[in-house]
């Protein structure tokens, strides 16, 4: 009898071996026993999610628009919440982004998946921050781009220039607003001058920006979009100003690639739930989401306060560290002697967790690096495993 076996490894795509592991998800499997102290994982403070609220506005709509609710919608998204959308960034920053130009996403990753198909052929030059968020690395990998890195600098834009000037970049993708991993937040003024610099290239720029509503200070900055509308997509999402778990996000852009997106989207699911975005779109008429997020602004001021507080008092003066204005991370760089992996084996025998940096890179990791998150330890757990974190550093330099 003839055969033509094969075993399953040899059947998966190429693209699956381009994609990297996750290490923070592994992490995270450490992270549910309730011993542990982790300021591993992304995840927002769940003490904000409108659970009352949501619940509330869930009866409504099937009260008043189940069949609708529950029924296929437009891949485009639910219209209200469209409107929504566009008014906010009207009155937040005067720009006028019509309904027709936003396109609703599960979360902002789809999105970013959703550029991938759209843009990307193997072998494109994509341009990414060093170090940068890992579930985009994960995401653009399985195009297959050639991935070029440039240095995260809110000071000045030097290293991109010389970039998009060695290198035929397709597109940039940053995170200006409390970057995930670092915290870091571009200035008005590098704003200004790397749209300036991207201009004079064919480079589509891809702003994600999860974070811009979690700012600890007044200073509202300027989208990147709003300098250069026309090759900018940015991308928005409620995960951290609602809920994760609702996973709805938005993809701003023009018109034309506003279509093609849709019809990636098409294909890939349809459209995004219906029915949460109906339980959304109440959520934000019959609350102010303006208030709601001032909570979270005023406990993640609170807990990054902590954070500086520990890492200056329990820390070697040798480590550096970045000052977040907003967002959820920060961002160390350990002395010379000592390893984040080597650290983070001597903080799981106390139950404490951290991502090492080198996660986070396209290639050639900074192995001294880690991120923290504040958003989800409390004070007191904090100051105590901050104390222990602290006094292995300060052992591991000494040895
Ligand atoms: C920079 C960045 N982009 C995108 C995402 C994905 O967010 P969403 O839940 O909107 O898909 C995250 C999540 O942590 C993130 O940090």
């Amino acid at each position: 009898m003839k055969t033509k076996m094969n075993t399953t490894e040899k059947m998966f795509a190429e693209r699956v071996n381009h994609v990297p592991q996750s290490f923070i998800r592994e992490i995270l499997k450490v992270a549910s026993n309730p011993a542990i102290t982790s300021f591993a994982g992304g995840l927002p403070n769940p003490a904000f999610f409108p659970v009352k609220e949501l619940e509330q506005c869930a009866t409504q709509v099937f009260q008043q628009q189940g069949m609708q609710a529950l029924q296929y919608t437009a891949t485009e998204g639910y219209y209200p919440l469209r409107e929504f959308i566009s008014h906010r960034y009207r009155q937040r920053y005067g720009i006028d982004i019509p309904p027709e130009q936003i396109l609703i996403t599960n979360g902002s990753q789809q999105a970013l998946d959703l550029i991938g198909k759209i843009f990307i052929n193997p072998g494109d030059q994509v341009l990414m921050e060093r170090p940068t968020y890992l579930g985009a690395l994960q995401c653009l990998s399985m195009f297959q781009p050639k991935f070029q890195e440039v240095t995260l600098n809110a000071d000045d834009v030097d290293d991109l220039e010389e970039q998009l000037w060695s290198n035929a970049i397709k597109l940039f993708y940053c995170i200006p607003n409390f970057q995930n991993p670092t915290g870091i937040r571009y200035s008005a003024e590098v704003r200004e001058q790397a749209m300036q610099v991207l201009n004079r290239y064919n480079t589509i720029v891809v702003e994600d920006d999860p974070y811009g509503d979690i700012f600890f200070d007044e200073e509202e900055l300027m989208p990147l979009y709003s300098y250069a509308p026309e090759k900018t997509i940015l991308l928005g999402s409620f995960s951290k100003s609602i809920a994760p778990g609702l996973r709805l996000g938005w993809m701003v852009a023009s018109e034309e690639i506003i279509r093609k997106a849709t019809i990636m989207k098409q294909a890939s699911d349809l459209h995004s739930g219906n029915l949460t975005q109906h339980i959304l779109y109440r959520f934000l008429t019959a609350y102010s989401l303006d208030a709601h997020i001032k909570k979270i602004q005023d406990t993640y001021r609170f807990q990054r306060d902590t954070m500086m507080s520990c890492l200056k008092q329990y820390f070697p003066s040798t480590i550096e560290y970045t000052h977040p204005q907003g967002g959820m991370f920060a961002w160390v760089t350990l002395p010379e002697e000592i390893t984040a992996r080597e650290l983070l084996d001597k903080a799981i025998e106390q139950n404490i967790i951290f991502v090492p940096g080198d996660a986070f890179y396209a290639s050639d990791p900074d192995t001294q690096t880690l991120r923290l998150n504040y958003s989800n330890v409390e004070e007191a757990v904090m100051r105590k495993a901050m104390n222990t974190l602290g006094g292995m550093v300060a052992g591991l330099v000494e040895v």
